[in-house]
């Protein structure tokens, strides 16, 4: 998975390649490079390592280049993170960046090689070039139609020719968009990073292709058919990217969750009526013919479905099977099931991939997803926005808890057609739900607080999280989150299954952060660590008369009803684990080997 820019214009490329590259790092960041019309020629800087050090070598040389270029940033898939790995890939006078998996390289890399071709990386993109280049002629854009004709697999991309007046660039199966600025045109993996120069977008849709020229575009769609180009006005804020004076982009996130909430919920709901509007290209006697739901997510969107699990079964009397996508299996879709893929990106291929499987069984299909246009939106028949803005930082934050309220809206409006729910009851739900963005700003003000617990506890050599119901799949996340930026091995666990094994692993030197705001059961558990020498950080519910006899340290929080309280509980631990990765001096909105959105299987 990588990210891919391009432009063409009156302007210097190599300033704007650079800082468009540098809003994608989130996409990966193992490796960079550039391709700049240089004089009549190419020329390439690649190298291992972040852009920001690639940057100042093309400042070193005298910054090269006129009117085009295009520009890599590399997660490696195929081939280690090298400078001879990193794009772009060159071919006599052509030069390409690529985003996606050619799964057929090695069968046309053997051609390309009896024809005489010399590879030089390691990589399956490196086929594109080569192809592309055998083609050449005069006409770039028939060239790279001819090369893709031989190609099996993903692909964004970007193509450049020294003696070529335009750019070309393909999409199939991975993002790509253009944007139309005065005089020039520019190309990214996503919209952020084109907003300080262009709101004007042009999103390109699977199997088309362009010839990009400074003040015009030529589409053809899938069939090869000239296409009238549609520009769509970008209205959100350049600044929604921006870090807006947090220290980390995470940070940033954790705090626009009240915001992101009530974005989720705007227009949606009617608390006088107990109705919630949502389009989910489903008649309410479907939803009433309903057997099941399958839940396909992978990382914390899997954590989201985890809680609709529960939720279903109870606001709707819906049984759900909820599965990693990349362990997914057939065996539960049936005509009568709702299919829901729950991803922020929209684009994480083991996702997309199960959905495709999934839905060749028949029945209805969702998305949730927090990405206008992404792949998903294209495979499912109704999509539920998480309209969040962009999240910039890798670990999921204000995505995740929009996720849930989405999964709670879906909940009241599946219950209320299959009248599992009465008005009045989903009137209360609704009510309280308005309350939910307050609640979550009250925890936000908590944050010295926690600060504070997560800097004595920070080098820790393994941390627990356990909870129950609801709130288990909240202590997975938290784990997760702990994991991913503060590098602490952590375990979730349900509350109950700790004396099936895990207790072995708890010692005094062992945080364990209990989520413990729904019952009362969660306290024998706490007493069971406590038991083994465990400090516990209790996550209670404010006035909790009894929560102070039992745990170390307690944070407590609004109270709410249980649903509601998953929501409260993550914002909690999302703070836990950035004070911790802070205090540990650890990069956190790149941690290492992560990305944001997983495109290869
Ligand atoms: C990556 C990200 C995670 C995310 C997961 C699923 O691993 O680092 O934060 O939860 O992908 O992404 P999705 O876009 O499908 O929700």
């Amino acid at each position: 998975m990588c990210g891919i820019v391009a432009y063409i214009g009156d302007q210097r490329p190599g300033p704007i390649l650079f800082d468009t590259l540098k809003r994608l790092e989130y996409r990966g960041y193992d490796s960079a490079g550039v391709a700049v019309k240089s004089d009549g020629n190419i020329e390439v800087l690649k190298s291992a390592g972040r852009i920001a050090d690639l940057e100042k070598i093309y400042q070193m040389r005298g910054s090269p280049g006129e009117s085009m270029g295009i520009g890599h940033t590399r997660w490696a898939t195929h081939g280690r993170p090298s400078d001879i790995n990193a794009h772009p890939h060159t071919s006599g006078e052509i030069a390409i960046v690529h985003n996606g998996i050619i799964e057929n390289y090695l069968e046309l890399r053997d051609h390309l090689t009896e024809m005489g071709y010399q590879f030089s990386s390691e990589t399956d993109s490196e086929v594109l070039a080569h192809l592309i280049h055998f083609y050449y002629k005069k006409d770039l854009l028939e060239a790279t139609i001819k090369a893709l004709e031989h190609v099996e697999g993903s692909y964004a991309l970007a193509v450049l020719a020294a003696s070529s007046p335009y750019l070309v660039c393909a999409r199939k199966d991975s993002p790509l968009v253009l944007g139309q600025g005065k005089s020039a045109f520019y190309l990214a993996s996503d919209v952020p990073a084109l907003l300080p120069y262009t709101r004007d977008v042009i999103r390109m849709k699977d199997g088309e292709i362009a010839r990009v020229y400074a003040d015009r575009v030529e589409m053809l769609d899938a069939g090869g058919m000239p296409r009238a180009v549609e520009i769509e006005r970008i209205t959100w804020d350049a600044d929604a990217a921006e870090k807006g004076g947090y220290t980390h982009f995470m940070l940033k996130e954790i705090h626009e969750q009240p915001r992101a909430i009530r974005e989720t919920i705007a227009g949606r709901i009617s608390e006088i009526d107990g109705e919630v509007r949502l389009d989910l290209g489903m008649s309410d006697e479907e939803i009433r013919g309903l057997e099941r739901v399958s839940i396909i997510a992978c990382g914390t969107s899997y954590h989201a479905g985890m809680l609709a699990k529960n939720l279903f079964a109870r606001a709707a009397g819906l049984p759900v099977d909820v599965e990693v996508a990349s362990e997914f299996i057939n065996l539960q879709i049936r005509p009568r099931t709702l299919l829901l893929g729950i991803t922020q990106s929209g684009e994480t291929a083991d996702t997309l991939l199960a959905l495709k499987k999934a839905k060749t069984c028949g029945g209805r299909s969702l998305a949730i997803t927090n990405v206008v246009g992404s792949t998903v939106t294209g495979l499912v028949d109704g999509t539920i926005y998480t309209r969040c803005g962009p999240e910039i930082g890798v670990a999921a934050t204000k995505t995740f808890t929009s996720q849930l309220v989405a999964i709670i809206l879906l909940a009241i409006k599946l219950g209320r057609a299959r009248e599992h729910l009465t008005p009045d009851q989903a009137r209360k739900m609704l009510i309280e739900l308005t309350k939910l963005p307050g609640l979550v700003q009250r925890v936000l003000e908590k944050r010295e607080e926690i600060r504070k617990i997560a800097e004595s506890y920070a080098h820790a050599g393994c941390y627990f999280f356990i909870g129950r119901d609801y709130l288990y799949p909240i202590s997975l996340e938290g784990a997760l989150k702990m994991k991913e930026i503060a590098y602490i091995p952590s375990e979730g666990y349900a509350g109950g299954e700790l004396k099936h094994g895990p207790l072995a692993l708890i010692t005094e030197k062992t945080p364990v952060v209990a989520l413990a705001t729904c019952g009362r059961k969660i306290q024998s558990n706490i007493k069971e660590v406590r038991a083994r020498g465990a400090d516990v950080v209790a996550l209670a519910t404010e006035g909790d008369p009894d929560i102070a006899k039992v745990a170390s340290r307690i944070i407590e929080l609004p109270g709410t009803r249980p649903i509601y309280s998953a929501v409260l509980c993550t914002v909690a631990v999302q703070l836990l684990a950035y004070y911790t990765a802070n205090k540990l001096g650890l990069p956190i909105d790149k941690p290492r080997n992560l990305a944001k959105c997983v495109t290869v299987e």
